[in-house]
């Protein structure tokens, strides 16, 4: 077996909230704003805490409070400096997606529903495909809704 030298940036003790979590990851959504790409990679056995940690408890019922996850959070820092810099003369246009992957095949979750194909349940995956260019990776045909709130886009993700 080849052996491996690796440091964790950062281990959290059970003591430490969501709010202490998102103080690591909120550098990361301020260099999405700055253009960068950008991937949050959650990873771990079943019952692990990967959904409490990205949602929230309850898988983000609820999740405007205190113990909401990473991805409510996310959510509220990227409409907060949007609207920092809408002060300053700013514009913006947001958009959002929800891509799934699971078991290889891709999944929009926010196809309109008369797109999606009744035998399994309203899935899409025919007519996703994955492609490069520019240097981007595009998912051919996925939904994109315009979003103007937070609120919003915290209904749209279910949480
Ligand atoms: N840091 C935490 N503090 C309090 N409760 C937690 C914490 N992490 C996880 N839990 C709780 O433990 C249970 C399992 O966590 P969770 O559902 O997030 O696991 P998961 O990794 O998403 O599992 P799965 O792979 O099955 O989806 C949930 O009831 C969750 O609320
Ligand atoms: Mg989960």
């Amino acid at each position: 077996m080849p052996s491996y030298t690796f440091d964790f940036d950062r281990v959290f003790s059970k003591d430490e909230d969501q709010a202490s979590v998102f103080s690591e990851i909120s550098k990361l959504v301020q260099s999405a704003l700055d253009g960068y790409k950008v991937c949050i990679f959650a990873y771990g056995q079943t019952g692990s805490g990967k959904t409490h940690t990205m949602m929230g408890p309850e898988g983000g019922a609820g999740c405007d409070g205190d113990s909401s996850g990473v991805i409510p959070r996310s959510i509220r820092q990227v409409f907060e400096n949007c609207s920092a810099l809408e002060a300053q003369g700013w514009s913006f246009n947001l958009t959002a997606c929800f891509l799934e992957i699971y078991n290889d095949t891709l999944r929009d979750l926010l196809a309109a529903p008369s797109l999606k194909s009744k035998k399994d349940g309203g899935k899409d995956e025919e007519k996703l495909d994955i492609h490069h260019e520019n240097g981007d990776t595009i998912v051919r045909n996925l939904t994109y809704v315009p979003v103007s709130s937070a609120e919003q886009l915290l209904v749209i993700g279910a949480c």
